[in-house]
């Protein structure tokens, strides 16, 4: 069959065409075209933890294949309640404060058309990761940018209080922070949930990164969440997911933590955006959240060699890095290598020198504040950052 000869452009919605697609997930179809080494996508090249792929495994062959509790299977709704008991010192019930999503990115996007009306502004840091902007689209809410400037990514208090007015319904919050690495020191914290009660807002708190730090002495790098802080629990979501925690970002297991008339709203929501998230993995979800403790000291060991394996080869090839204290990605500042702007150096990086990284525009609301950064992801085996970081000496040819 032919395609229709007539443009169907104009059937495309509003929404939709207000944004593109994901420029995160284009670099990985570009690194895949290219044969360039992937440092772009956040996803681990390595294996997931054996004793979480055994029990998705024993759970298909036990037959768990079909529709779940369209809210969450309750033994990881469970799960979810006990480690945010040991980890974040939370009393969460499972039973009226947990929805399980479709990732991270489902929870966020419920959670936003769950408590957001046409014509109310959600707060957002930039740089951002990039799904916010189009869920702020889909959720009708009107986005307010406010800067976080490098090299320490901190924000300007007057600037984020100018920010807020009777019309915030929400600030979106992603600690660590992705793409710049920050950890938000507690201070910020409370200056973000002073406001958020003054101006009776939401906090939709991204911690996705939750368990990758890197404490360093005299800093504070710590995890706090929104949640934890004094009169923040009722007016916070707490976004989250099994993708990052445990290296299965295919399997599509996140959750929403929020007070019950919330979750009541965001599970509404979910029901009839996905209906639910794949029983069997969240079977085996229940197992991984159970881990003992020990599995979390790991992952941030294993992370914190990582990092120290790429920054310091990015440094050598010319980029000026942030280091990160949180999450698996450094953003860099290209300047030194003469580029118009991110979009020519990825090209260039992904075609020439064969490693994809992101670029930097992809993160802000307007493309020229990005122009000379780019992001580059550490998520990856030794030998793959090796590969990456020989490629990159090329640059200084
Ligand atoms: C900050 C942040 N939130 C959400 C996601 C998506 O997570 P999920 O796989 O849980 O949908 C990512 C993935 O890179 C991310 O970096």
């Amino acid at each position: 069959m032919t395609a229709p000869s007539t443009s169907t452009a104009r059937y495309v919605s509003r929404k939709a065409s207000q944004f593109t697609e994901s420029v995160i997930r284009e670099m990985t179809r570009e690194a895949l075209k290219h044969g360039a080494v992937n440092l772009s996508q956040g996803f681990p090249d390595f294996a997931a933890p054996a004793e979480i792929k055994r029990a998705a495994m024993e759970a298909i062959d036990a037959d768990v294949n079909q529709y779940a509790i369209t809210w969450g299977a309750r033994d990881f709704r469970l799960g979810v309640a006990e480690k945010t008991r040991w980890y974040l010192g939370l009393e969460i019930d499972p039973e009226t404060e947990i929805t399980v999503t479709c990732g991270s990115t489902e929870g966020m996007i419920a959670a936003m058309m769950a408590t957001v009306d046409p014509g109310e502004e959600v707060v957002i840091f930039e740089p951002f990761y990039e799904n916010y902007a189009p869920d702020a689209i889909l959720s009708d809410a009107r986005p307010r940018y406010v800067p976080l400037r490098a090299p320490d990514w901190s924000f300007d208090e007057a600037e984020l209080r100018a920010a807020f007015n009777e019309r915030t319904k929400a600030i979106i919050l992603c600690n660590p922070n992705n793409p710049t690495g920050k950890v938000f020191t507690r201070a910020e914290m409370e200056y973000i949930a002073a406001l958020c009660q003054e101006f009776d807002a939401l906090c939709f708190t991204d911690e996705i990164y939750e368990h990758i730090l890197y404490p360093r002495a005299g800093a504070e790098i710590a995890h706090i969440s929104m949640a934890q802080l004094a009169g923040m629990r009722e007016r916070t979501v707490v976004v989250n997911s099994m993708s990052k925690t445990y290296s299965v970002t295919g399997w599509r297991v996140g959750y929403c933590i929020a007070p019950p008339a919330i979750t009541n709203a965001i599970r509404k929501v979910h029901d009839f955006l996905t209906v639910g998230a794949a029983a069997p993995l969240q079977a085996a979800g229940a197992m991984a959240l159970r881990l003992p403790r020990e599995y979390y000291d790991q992952l941030q060991a294993d992370y914190t060699h990582r990092r120290d394996l790429l920054v310091p080869e990015l440094e050598r090839a010319g980029f000026k890095v942030f280091r990160p204290d949180g999450a698996y990605y450094v953003m860099t500042d290209i300047s030194a290598f003469g580029f118009a702007d991110d979009i020519a150096f990825t090209r260039h990086l992904i075609q020439q020198i064969g490693v994809a990284c992101v670029p930097g525009s992809s993160f802000y609301s307007d493309p020229k504040l990005g122009a000379q950064q780019v992001r580059f992801c550490f998520c990856k085996k030794d030998e793959t950052l090796m590969r990456a970081a020989e490629r990159l000496h090329k640059l200084r040819a």
